[in-house]
């Protein structure tokens, strides 16, 4: 194999990317970027990575989640508070309801670049590029407001800095403490009836910790009664950005990619003699990587050969999206095929990306029953192999959104309008991701039995 450094993807084949026209302008971003600090810290990577590694073992949970696409436009500390508690809370459901240590990685500060299924957009007849995400260009449906502009992986890393910065001081400032377990159910999910069963829950948290201060534990003094480790994700899809971020850790000479502690490769740029599989395999991170109804065993056992080399546990997250029929179809055979070839897999389920729609008014959204159908398969199909379902991602929001149809709150194809404001993809809205926290939380319940 050739010999990785940060920019060998350069000679790889690649997909995905914008075409910037300003290559000089390109050149002095690239290197303003990789004059600025590094967003995350080598150990906290490596740290995650351990805990990845428990969830091989079966004795923790992945729980990643957040926008599809983050915005210029929408970013504000309400949002970001309200995704922080939306993904607390639903720790707080699956490790108390379910029995099991929750890992929370967000899809934040840093979640940016999409890719697209099409280069191109029709807009009353104009054929105009495609919006890849604030971090290359701008969702107004214009000429000029999609040209790719390299400044804006410039605000892009200040944004990730900024959420970045709000998210250590909830985790670890006194907000995220299990003692205001209450505070964190949002105003409007509070009079529906999961936001009454999570009310229900955190009194019951209450209590457990009443009765252990009456035994004589100090809460004040035991840290993980008070802090959460909160980690951040997203696709490294834009290696342009990506390559400046990706430092030497100076006390293991290892290359990370400082832009988030784990990244992951998507489903339409996994291939493996691509420049996405070349970039990641030179970096220490974490790394997780989508498979749809396509992959294949040898695909699986190729990628697990490039990314995770020697076999370490909690390097690699396999994310399953084959979308709520074709999971039934698919992985059972591919999983019974893999699993005797011994390799350190962390298996997650995206349930969202193999169950977007379009509904007949034209919206783009997912039906509640067919996330939590792709969900309860991927548990069954493990089950039924003895291996363990080590995780959960989604796209979803701490906002009162309708973009997905169904849950407790029956939305309907004509509820979408109402308040439908996502970038990209339709996310469960806070409600919906509490009411499938308790889902889920029961299978990890009779998983364990
Ligand atoms: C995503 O996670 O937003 C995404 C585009 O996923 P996938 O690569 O699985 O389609
Ligand atoms: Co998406």
């Amino acid at each position: 194999m050739k010999e990785w450094n940060p920019s060998s993807w350069r000679d790889c084949r690649i997909k995905q990317q914008p075409i910037y026209k300003d290559k000089e302008l390109l050149k002095n971003i690239e290197n303003e970027l990789k004059s600025y600090p590094p967003l995350v810290f080598a150990g906290e990577a490596q740290r995650l990575k351990q805990l990845l590694g428990k969830a091989v073992e079966g004795k923790a949970f992945l729980l990643q989640g957040g926008d599809c696409a983050e915005s210029f436009n929408q970013f504000s500390a309400i949002n970001i508070r309200d995704m922080f508690k939306v993904i607390i809370q639903m720790g707080a459901i699956l490790t108390f309801a379910g029995s099991c240590p929750i890992i929370k990685v967000g899809r934040l500060a840093g979640q940016f670049a999409k890719p697209r299924s099409n280069d191109i957009e029709n807009i009353n007849g104009a054929e105009i590029p495609i919006y890849r995400g604030d971090i290359i260009n701008d969702l107004e449906p214009t000429m000029e407001a999609r040209e790719p502009d390299p400044k804006r992986m410039i605000k892009a890393y200040n944004q990730s800095a900024a959420t970045l910065n709000l998210l250590r001081a909830f985790a670890q400032g006194g907000f995220a403490s299990l003692n205001k377990v209450h505070k964190w159910n949002l105003e409007f999910v509070k009079n529906n009836s999961f936001g009454q069963k999570y009310e229900e829950l955190a009194q019951r948290i209450t209590q457990t910790l009443d009765f252990m201060e009456a035994c004589g534990i100090s809460l004040e003094s035991t840290q993980q009664l008070n802090e959460v480790e909160f980690y951040t994700s997203h696709e490294a899809l834009l290696l342009n950005y990506e390559e400046q971020l990706c430092r030497q850790d100076s006390l293991s000479g290892k290359y990370y990619n400082c832009s988030a502690h784990m990244l992951w490769i998507g489903e339409r740029t996994r291939g493996l003699d691509e420049a996405h599989i070349e970039f990641l395999r030179g970096v220490e991170n974490p790394l997780g990587v989508k498979v749809g109804p396509t992959i294949t065993k040898d695909e699986i056992l190729s990628l697990c050969d490039a990314l995770n080399p020697n076999n370490e546990s909690g390097r690699l997250n396999i994310i399953v999206r084959m979308g709520a029929y074709k999971i039934k179809e698919r992985f059972h055979s591919i999983l019974k095929q893999v699993l005797p070839e011994g390799r350190k897999i962390l298996w997650s389920i995206d349930p969202m990306h193999g169950n977007t729609i379009k509904a007949p008014n034209g919206y783009k959204t997912r039906v509640f029953d067919n996330i939590l159908d792709e969900v309860k398969s991927f548990f069954e199909i493990h089950q039924a192999e003895n291996s363990y379902a080590g995780g959960i991602h989604l796209e979803m929001t701490g906002q009162d959104v309708t973009e997905c149809i169904g849950g407790s709150q029956k939305i309907t194809e004509s509820n979408l309008s109402y308040n439908y404001n996502t970038q990209c993809d339709p996310r469960l809205n806070a409600t919906q991701a509490i009411e499938l926290a308790f889902l889920i939380a029961d299978i990890l319940k009779k998983q364990k039995q």
